[in-house]
């Protein structure tokens, strides 16, 4: 892909987010950073030292309408068209292992209003420029937990994180069939097990791999593609839905 993308990727203070961020920069492209607290995300400020007119740091808390509204209009003051939404901004409430008598429903609440509710809000809010780019793409950051048939094992049970990935999934599949006349792909991706505040020490993948690897297979989506359930390298995931 030769031309010039514009990007825009929430959560990208840190881990994946600010991974995606620096790979979409370094091989050229624009990118719209947003996060909750920009006075406090230090690396999107040194990056943007390096990459002055590329990047664009931005204010956006995803369980808040106004907040993605206003940017939204941030980003269409300096960006003509939205070439690759990254719905990217996630939390993980509770512990793995606490059962449904320990579970507090607020940790469920919270789960879905930033890891279903919140892409759906910033997709909407997004649509506009989306419709301007000739090959839109929207990606959804899930994870293999929320896959219905293949429930977490027994002993992990991760009812608000694994519930809201479920949702995120579906409405993958409704945005999708809604836009695909408009022709905006948009799929659902699971970027693996990942060594980010979330994912923990333990995990087995660098962040910055994982990003030189989604924003490759990013490039290749088409409208073949829409609705589907990707692994980080543009296959369909062994998860099924
Ligand atoms: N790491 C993994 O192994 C793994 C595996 C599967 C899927 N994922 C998914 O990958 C995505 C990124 O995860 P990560 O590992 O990079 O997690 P992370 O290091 O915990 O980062 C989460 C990011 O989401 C942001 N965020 C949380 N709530 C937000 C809100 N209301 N509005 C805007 N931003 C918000 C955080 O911002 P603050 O700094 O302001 O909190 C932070 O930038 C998530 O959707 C996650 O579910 C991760």
């Amino acid at each position: 892909m030769s031309k010039q993308l514009n990007v825009l990727i929430t959560g990208a203070n840190r881990g994946i987010g600010l991974a995606l961020t620096r790979a979409y920069l370094e091989r050229g492209d624009r990118v719209a950073a947003s996060c909750r607290q920009p006075a406090k995300a230090a690396e999107l400020h040194a990056l943007k030292e390096t990459y002055r007119d590329d990047l664009l740091i931005l204010r956006v808390d995803v369980n808040l309408g106004r907040s993605v509204a206003a940017g939204a209009e941030h980003t269409e003051e300096h960006f003509p068209r939205l070439d690759v939404l990254i719905n990217n901004a996630g939390v993980a409430p509770g512990r793995a292992h606490d059962g449904l008598e320990a579970l507090e429903m607020t940790q469920v609440r919270d789960a879905f209003e930033t890891n279903a509710l919140g892409p759906l809000r910033t997709t909407r809010a997004f649509l506009g420029l989306l419709r301007k780019s000739k090959q839109a793409r929207v990606v959804n950051v899930s994870s293999g937990i929320g896959s219905l048939a293949r429930k977490p094992p027994e002993r992990e049970h991760y009812y608000a994180y694994a519930a809201s990935k479920t949702a995120l999934n579906m409405f993958t599949r409704i945005t999708a069939s809604e836009f695909k006349g408009e022709g905006i792909c948009i799929v659902s991706v699971t970027p693996g097990w990942v060594r980010t505040d979330m994912g923990g020490g333990d995990a087995q993948l660098d962040p910055a791999v994982v990003a030189g690897e989604m924003v490759a297979s990013i490039d290749t989506l088409t409208m073949e593609h829409t609705s589907l359930w990707l692994d980080r390298h543009g296959k369909v995931s062994d998860y099924a839905w």
